[in-house]
C-alpha cells in the first residue's frame, strides 16, 4: 500500500490545474446506458472512480474505451447483463447510478445495496421511492436491490430533503419514461447540472437541471452526444487551500470560481486574499488565518466534501472555530488524526471545536476517507518536520496524481511504496 511522506513548511507557489469533476464524471459515464449510440466525454479526471465505474459498466456489456485518459468513449448497444454486483458497489457507493438508466432502458435492474460507509449509512431510500413512484416495483434480495418496471411512467416526485445522486438517478429514469417527470426539492449542485447539458445533447427533454425543481420531458429513446465534463470544484478548493494553509501563492487554472462561491467566501473571511477569473483563481496566504465558522450544507451552500480541508486550515487559525457537519453524520474521523498533527480540536456530536495553534508538527497517520485524506496532506504541507500518510487509495480515487501537482507548485511530497 502506498504512503505519502511529506516535508512541511513550504509555501506552494506558481500555477496549477484543476482536472474533471469526479462527481460529474461518474454520472455522466452512467448515463451512456440510457442509449444504443456512443457517448464521448472530454476533460474525463484519471482517478480510480472512473475506473470502478468503467468496469462496472463493462461488466454490463458497454464498450468503454479510453478510461484512464481524458476521452472516454462508451457504447451501451448491447447491454447483456443489468446488473451491478456487491464487489464493485463495494468500492465506490456511486455505482448505485446505474440503477435509474438500467431501470428505464431494460426494465430491470439488480444492483447491491452499498451498505454502511466511513462517512455514515447513506441509505438510498430516496431513489428507491422516486423510482416506485416512476411504476417501478422493487424487491430487496440477499443484499440487492430489484427493479422491475415494464416501461417507466412520469411523476411528480418531492425529495423529503437533496440528494446529489438520488437526483441524478431519477433524472436519467425520467429521460426514457412514459410522460413528464418532475423533481422537487432536487439536489442543485453544478454536477447535476451538467448531466442535464448531456441529457439534453442526447436528445432528451430535460428542464431546470441546477435548479430544485427539475422536469424531464419524457420519449422512447435517445441517441448519442460528444460533453466536456465540468471542472473539479473539490480539487479547486483544496488547492486554494493548499495555497492558505502554506502561506502560499496559487493561481489555480480550468476553474469555475462560480462553483466555489462559498469557499472563496470563508476563505475571505478568514484573511486570504483570493482575485477571481473566468476560469482562474489566485490565491494567496498571509499569516494565519483568522478562525471562521461554517455549517455545511448542499450547494450552494459550504460543501461537505470542503469540510475536512476547511478545518485543516483552521487548526492553525487564530481563534476558536466552529464548525458543523450538517450532510453526513460521522464525517470527523480526521478530527482524530490532525490532533496527532498537534491540533486543539473537541467533537460534540455534528460540530467540531477547533482551537488554532501556531503550529502543527509531523507525525504518521491514517487516511479514512476520500476528503479526510485531503485535510491531511493539507496539514502535513503546514506542519513542521515529516508526515507520513498511510492508505492513500482514499486519495486515489478522487485526486488525479495530487502528489505530482502539488510537488510543481513546490510541495515536498513523496510517494513511497510501504
Ligand atoms: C454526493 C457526492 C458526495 C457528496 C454528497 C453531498 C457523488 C458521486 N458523490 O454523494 O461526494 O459528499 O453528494 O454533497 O456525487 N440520503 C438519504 N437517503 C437517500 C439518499 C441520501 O438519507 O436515499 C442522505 C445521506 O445519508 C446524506 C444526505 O442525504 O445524509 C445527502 O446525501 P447525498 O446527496 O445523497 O450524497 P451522495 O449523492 O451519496
Amino acid at each position: 500500500m502506498d504512503q505519502l511522506v511529506i516535508r512541511g513548511g513550504k509555501a506552494l507557489s506558481g500555477d496549477i490545474r484543476v482536472s474533471g469533476a469526479k462527481n460529474a464524471a461518474l454520472p455522466l459515464m452512467a448515463a451512456a446506458l440510457l442509449s444504443e449510440e456512443p457517448l464521448q466525454l472530454t476533460n474525463a479526471p484519471r482517478l480510480v472512480d472512473v475506473r470502478t465505474i468503467a468496469k462496472l459498466l463493462r461488466f454490463m456489456g458497454v464498450e468503454v474505451e479510453g478510461d484512464g485518459t481524458p476521452n472516454i468513449r462508451l457504447c451501451a448497444q448491447n447491454l447483456t447483463r443489468p446488473e451491478a454486483p456487491y464487489d464493485l458497489v463495494k468500492t465506490m457507493r456511486a455505482s448505485v447510478l446505474v440503477l435509474g438508466p438500467l431501470a428505464a432502458r431494460c426494465g430491470r435492474a439488480r444492483v447491491s445495496l452499498p451498505g454502511g460507509c466511513a462517512i455514515g449509512p447513506r441509505p438510498i431510500n430516496l431513489h428507491l421511492m422516486g423510482l416506485e413512484k416512476l411504476g417501478a416495483t422493487i424487491r430487496l434480495d440477499q443484499g440487492y436491490v430489484e427493479v422491475q418496471a415494464h416501461r417507466l411512467k412520469g411523476a411528480r416526485i418531492a425529495f423529503d430533503f437533496q440528494t446529489v445522486t438520488g437526483t441524478e438517478n431519477l433524472m436519467m429514469a425520467g429521460v426514457l419514461a412514459e410522460g413528464t417527470t418532475i423533481l422537487e426539492n432536487a439536489a442543485c449542485e453544478p454536477e447535476v447540472e451538467d448531466l442535464g447539458r448531456l441529457l439534453n445533447a442526447m436528445g432528451a427533454n430535460v428542464e431546470g437541471a441546477g435548479t430544485a425543481t427539475i422536469t424531464i420531458h419524457g420519449m422512447p429513446a435517445v441517441g448519442g452526444a460528444s460533453h466536456l465534463i465540468i471542472p473539479d470544484r473539490i480539487e479547486a478548493g483544496t488547492f486554494a487551500i493548499a495555497a492558505a494553509i502554506t502561506g502560499g501563492d496559487l493561481t489555480i487554472h480550468e476553474c469555475q470560481p462560480a462553483h466555489l462561491e462559498s469557499v472563496i467566501a470563508k476563505l475571505e473571511e478568514a484573511g486570504v486574499r483570493i482575485h477571481s477569473g473566468a476560469t482562474t483563481l489566485r490565491v494567496t496566504g498571509v499569516g494565519r488565518p483568522r478562525a471562521v465558522n461554517l455549517r455545511t450544507h448542499p450547494f450552494p451552500g459550504f460543501a461537505t466534501d470542503m469540510q475536512a480541508q476547511m478545518m485543516a486550515l483552521m487548526t492553525i487559525a487564530e481563534g476558536r472555530s466552529v464548525i458543523t457537519e450538517a450532510v453526513f453524520e460521522n464525517r470527523f474521523m480526521h478530527a482524530n488524526e490532525l490532533l496527532r498533527l498537534g491540533a486543539d480540536i473537541a467533537i460534540a456530536g455534528n460540530t467540531a471545536f477547533v482551537q488554532g495553534v501556531p503550529k502543527l508538527w509531523g507525525a504518521p497517520v491514517m487516511a479514512t476517507d476520500l476528503r479526510a485524506s485531503a485535510s491531511l496532506v493539507l496539514a502535513g504541507m503546514a506542519a513542521q518536520g515529516r508526515t507520513v500518510v498511510s492508505r492513500v487509495y482514499h486519495l486515489d480515487r478522487g485526486y488525479e496524481a495530487i502528489e505530482r501537482k502539488l510537488t510543481t507548485v513546490g510541495a515536498d511530497i513523496e510517494r513511497v511504496r510501504a
